[in-house]
């Protein structure tokens, strides 16, 4: 999806690597730069993430998925239709999506069908006729068969999890393309429809608002529209017996909450607070962000977190208060406003823990300063090897580790003694406006601090963020 600040620099970065990714491939018969040389190239294979190598392509720009399919828990198998609207940013005669999904039987390209091979997670596809640099192209994909998990570099499990009674559908960092054909990286948003075909008696849950929902001959089908743009990543169609409970907040959002029956009692505290939670995250940082809330509360043993899939958070067991506020938090940290490099994982995590923190102090609990120096946090021993990683880039291994989520809490706590509460909220709230929708790096809030704060702060960022070690002056 365009994204009109960021994106120039960006999309600068995405054509070197196909440049360079594509040299080989392509250079028979073209030379480079030669007059009369062919325009047409192939889309990058990456967006160039290191984190993620194989993650998002070049070339174009996704507008909008829209995702028709059945599933049967019984036999868990899956019969899907993805339409994809894209826009060419080069002209192209190959373009790859991430895709790691059942078998694929056909490809079409503005209505022509057309050869494919997969390798990997890529999906490659030659279009013919090519495809011009600013025209938008529909790349329909038809597959059918049993779609599963990802395993991550941590060792947990994403992307099509199958449950007792249906699926939980979570797809950070990678854990799209096991179900849909994505360019699978937060740089690329789009909005997303989702109509799911399930066994009567089950419920289908996506992203976004519920257009429709029908039953017939024994199959409900249920369809989901996400009209804000979208990072991949947090998307979700997730299956199950579920009860649903439909409301609004106070301030006029509606609230559509899907429990699994047999944690309603350990998740009533978390999901009556809701309302309350969005409103006063909404007072600190700007309006919600999206058109409807809610959460999907799901039993998925093996899976053992949460995630902050837009507008309806995700939970894998009974959801607790601190984790709902930490999820919720995360729809203006991380799913508005979402990372351009996976490395920036703690403006996502350290912003939403941060959070958390704010809403134990505000509904009577403890202070975020008693929080920053208890012994999970400050507390720790310099040495410890909790200091012993570098917080703006953490690895793939430690992106969910305790230090993008603790160090970076601290890190903002720190900021905001540092600069003072009129600084520090300014920011928070600048933050959220200025990349709503968007995607933003670890340099544009060093930036924007420093703007809004009005203080060098290179030594600062220098010991929070680059450092290892306990910071002990700053
Ligand atoms: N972003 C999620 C949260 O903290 C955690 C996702 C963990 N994912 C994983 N693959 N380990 O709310
Ligand atoms: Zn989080």
């Amino acid at each position: 999806m365009t994204i009109p600040r960021l994106q120039g620099a960006a999309l600068a970065t995405v054509v070197l690597v196909a440049v360079g990714s594509v040299a080989a491939p392509t250079a028979a018969g073209a030379a480079p730069g030669a007059p009369g040389a062919a325009r047409y190239s192939a889309g990058a294979a990456s967006v160039g993430d290191p984190y993620f190598p194989d993650q998002g392509n070049g070339g174009y720009d996704v507008q909008h998925y829209d995702l028709t399919f059945s599933y049967d828990p019984a036999t868990r198998f899956m019969d899907a239709t993805a339409t994809i609207t894209a826009v060419a940013t080069q002209d192209l005669d190959r373009f790859n999506l991430d895709f790691r999904g059942p078998k694929v039987s056909t490809v079409t390209v503005n209505g022509h069908a057309h050869g494919f091979t997969r390798r990997g997670q890529e999906l490659i596809v030659t279009p013919r006729p090519k495809l011009k640099a600013g025209h938008t192209f529909t790349v329909v994909v038809k597959y059918a068969g049993v779609p599963g998990p990802i395993t991550d570099p941590d060792g947990s499990i994403e992307g099509w999890v199958p449950t007792d009674d249906g699926a939980f559908v979570a797809g950070e960092p990678q854990g799209a393309p096991a179900w849909l054909p994505t360019n699978d990286h937060p740089t690329d948003k789009a909005t997303f429809r989702f109509t799911a075909r399930v066994p009567a008696g089950l419920t289908a849950v996506g992203n976004g608002q519920l257009l429709s929902q029908k039953t017939r001959d024994g199959w409900t089908t249920f369809t989901w529209d996400s009209t804000e743009p979208m990072a991949t990543y947090l998307a979700t169609i997730t299956i199950g017996n579920f009860q649903v409970t439909e409301s609004t907040t106070p301030s006029g959002i509606p609230v559509y909450v899907a429990i699994d029956p047999r944690l309603v009692a350990g998740s009533a505290a978390a999901v009556a607070q809701i309302p309350q939670m969005i409103d006063f995250f909404s007072a600190t940082f700007g309006p919600y962000p999206f058109a409807s809330t809610g959460a999907i509360i799901d039993r998925a043993p093996d899976v053992g977190y949460a995630l902050e899939t837009q507008t309806k958070p995700i939970f894998s067991s009974a959801a607790g208060v601190g984790t709902m506020a930490h999820e919720l938090a995360h729809q203006w940290y991380g799913d508005s406003v979402s990372p351009e490099r996976w490395s920036d994982i703690w403006l996502n995590e350290g912003f939403a823990t941060y959070a958390q923190w704010m809403y134990t102090e505000h509904t009577g609990g403890a202070s975020v300063s008693q929080t920053f120096n208890s012994s999970s946090n400050y507390g720790r021993a310099a040495s410890s090897p909790f200091w012993q990683t570098v917080l703006a880039d953490p690895g793939p291994e430690e992106m969910f580790s305790n230090i993008p989520y603790n160090r970076g809490a601290m890190t903002l706590h720190a900021l905001r003694e540092k600069i003072g509460d009129g600084a520090f909220f300014r920011i928070l709230r600048a933050w959220a406006a200025n990349h709503r929708y968007n995607h933003a790096a670890t340099a544009d809030f060093i930036a924007l601090s420093e703007r809004e704060s009005g203080q060098k702060l290179t030594a600062f960022f220098d010991v929070w963020l680059f450092q290892k070690g306990k910071p002990t002056t700053w």
